[in-house]
């Protein structure tokens, strides 16, 4: 049977999904170098400003949390990793779930540590936080012990862990994927303790992740937030990045790119990640030899967009409902290429309405994290090429 594909798909590489580990993890040095700096650090008692990383959709934030994660890991830290909710439960189930995240963390580390002594003391504090943030405390009956306060348990449980880390060498650090979407009460009550903590020298760090409205979000909740953490953008990859990020899972296999072809895949790609994974894929299931070539690339953009057109983009646009969309569609249109966001008046111009008639769609995108709020006024997609795919979804509907 004559086949296509020379590479066999089985050994494909490339990783296009949401917080896929991509085979190389390209041009993130200065956040891992931050990282890993923080960890020499914090072993001398030093104690740094947590991080925040904020970008798009697709860009890699998860994958970069995850990799220090690893890396805390490595060095014994007692690492807690979670995630804000949008929906209207969310705020129960994110609570308790830090609650038995938090006493993981623990057993695990005392068991690597090979400590008993002290532990139930922090195990018996995780049990009455948990109580603390379920549904209990929202109602107002707090546990016997706890003060039902959410801010004053979580500062209590969170130095003691600090403390019990310190005096083992060790640190305590909370992973927050999608922070934007903590719900508030939390967000500041990990604002505060970051900010004792970082006042009394204890080993705690809050590395969060999340839309590029975050950094926004945290000042507002806490003035100070600006100062407690070292934030950074995560944007597409640069050139040089992004020839690593294609190259290199490629050459490991034995398998290399033709220049022409890594230049024509990164300008389509505009070094997005996602993309870059989409594509990169796409080359190897069709390349006809061990050396892609530029009609490899032209041939695995046009898959690798339809890919996209497939998947990645209508589970964004088919998540909204018909108000949602035509607001979405007006977006694309009245959009600003040049800042990529568009004005909600310009919007409602479109849309022959007052901003207010829209208000509860654009709340609701915003929620369903379609659509962001980069400042006042403004909305923007929470991916790149969305604009263009609704361009492309509304011609074709107007060609049938
Ligand atoms: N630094 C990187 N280099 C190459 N590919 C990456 C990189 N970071 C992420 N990716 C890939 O990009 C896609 C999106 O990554 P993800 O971490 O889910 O993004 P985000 O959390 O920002 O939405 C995944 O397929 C992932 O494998
Ligand atoms: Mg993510």
């Amino acid at each position: 049977m004559p086949t296509l594909s020379y590479m066999e798909p089985e050994l494909n590489p490339y990783r296009p999904g949401a917080g896929l580990q991509p085979p190389e993890l390209a041009g993130r040095q200065d956040q891992i170098g931050y990282f890993d700096f923080l960890i020499i650090r914090a072993k001398r008692h030093n104690i740094d400003r947590g991080m925040i990383m904020s970008g798009l959709r697709g860009v890699g934030k998860t994958a970069l949390m995850n990799k220090l994660v690893g890396m805390a890991e490595t060095h014994s830290w007692i690492c807690v990793v979670t995630e804000g909710q949008t929906s209207k439960y969310g705020v129960g189930d994110v609570r308790r779930r830090l609650g038995s995240e938090i006493q993981a963390a623990l057993v695990k580390f005392s068991i690597r540590q090979r400590i008993n002594a002290g532990m139930e003391r922090l195990s018996e504090l995780v049990g009455r936080f948990s109580v603390t943030v379920g549904p209990v405390s929202l109602e107002h009956h707090p546990q016997p012990g706890a003060t039902g306060l959410l801010d004053l348990d979580v500062e209590e449980l969170v130095t003691q862990i600090a403390r019990a880390a310190q005096d083992r060498g060790s640190a305590f650090a909370i992973f927050v994927d999608e922070m934007q979407d903590l719900d508030p009460e939390l967000l500041s009550a990990l604002l505060v303790v970051q900010h004792k903590t970082q006042q009394q020298g204890l080993p705690f760090y809050l590395i969060g992740t999340g839309l590029p409205n975050l950094p926004a979000a945290l000042t507002t909740s806490r003035s100070y937030a600006e100062r407690l953490f070292n934030y950074s953008v995560i944007g597409p990859l640069n050139d040089a990045a992004a020839a690593d990020a294609l190259e290199i899972p490629a050459q490991r296999v034995g398998c290399s790119y033709t220049p022409e072809a890594v230049r024509h895949l990164i300008k389509a790609t505009n070094g997005y990640p996602y993309f870059l994974q989409e594509y990169g894929r796409a080359i190897w299931n069709l390349a006809g030899a061990k050396t892609f070539t530029l009609d490899d690339a032209r041939a695995a953009i046009r898959v690798g967009q339809a890919q996209l057109d497939a998947g990645f983009f209508p589970t964004r646009w088919e998540r909204a409902t018909p108000r949602e969309r035509e607001y979405m569609a007006a977006m694309a249109t009245s959009g600003d290429e040049s800042v990529g966001s568009a004005s909600t008046a310009e919007i409602a111009r479109t849309l022959g309405q007052d901003r207010e008639a829209f208000g509860p769609a654009r709340q609701s995108l915003i929620r369903k994290g379609l659509i962001y709020v980069p400042e006042r006024g403004r909305v923007a997609f929470s991916v790149p090429g969305m604009a263009d795919y609704i361009a492309r979804v509304l011609a074709e509907q107007d060609d049938n």
